[in-house]
């Protein structure tokens, strides 16, 4: 099971910490995953619930179960994402954490305001409209921080533990041996990879 990683690597574990402590996600606040069934978003969702949050996650239908299973509120990502959000949560969303890109209209309207968004797709709209777009400078050159944000690496220790509880799993979309790596590129590039896509040695 990979629980993210140290170094250059930015882990679905450290991202995920990364990203929920910037929006200062915790108990009683309400939280919307985009792109919720991939590898960043599935163990997003599952540490956000950890923290005490109702979660609401963006997939594909035939994901939702997967979603449910995690601990989220599944619903459709596209247009008219915000009126499916407001119907599933009239109380409003705290904090929202995009793993997609292109819809960041539709996210800031779903958050009340582009500083409760955080992005880590590599969408170059997020600064004309606001929103932090999240990454990271690596551990041994912290002199190129700069507009990155430091790494949540405290996250490890908690994703251990959860996981220790049955309460984090990593869903394994695929596993290719290193020198079928060009097939897992493939998958990862069709942008509809279910978890995290593995390499064996
Ligand atoms: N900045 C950072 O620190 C950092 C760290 C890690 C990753 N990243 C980046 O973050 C992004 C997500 O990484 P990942 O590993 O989670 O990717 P991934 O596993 O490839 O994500 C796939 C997921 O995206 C969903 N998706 C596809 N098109 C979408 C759309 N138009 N709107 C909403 N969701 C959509 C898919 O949903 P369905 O299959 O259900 O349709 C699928 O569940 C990538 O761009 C990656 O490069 C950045």
């Amino acid at each position: 099971m990979e629980l993210g990683g140290g170094g250059r690597r930015r882990g679905l574990v450290e991202t995920s910490t990364r990203v929920l402590d910037r929006l200062a996600v915790g108990a009683g606040h309400t939280v919307l995953v985009q792109g919720a069934a991939g590898g960043v978003g599935t163990v997003a969702v599952q540490m956000a619930a950890a923290r005490g949050a109702t979660v609401i996650g963006t997939a594909s239908e035939h994901n939702h179960d997967l979603l449910r299973s995690l601990g989220a509120e599944p619903t459709t990502y596209g247009p008219g994402l915000p009126e499916r959000v407001r119907a599933l949560a009239p109380g409003g969303v705290d904090a929202v954490f995009d793993c997609a890109g292109g819809a960041l209209p539709d996210l800031i309207a779903v958050a009340g305001d582009p500083a409760r968004v955080v992005t880590i797709a590599p969408d170059f709209t997020a600064a004309a409209l606001g929103v932090h777009l999240s990454h990271t400078a690596p551990v041994d050159e912290p002199e190129a921080l700069g507009s990155a944000d430091p790494m949540a690496l405290h996250g490890l220790r908690i994703a251990v533990g959860l996981a220790a509880e049955g309460r984090l799993r990593v869903p394994v979309a695929a596993a290719f041996p290193l020198a079928e790596a060009a097939a897992a590129h493939e998958l990862s590039e069709t942008r509809h990879a279910r978890g995290k896509i593995v390499l064996v040695n």
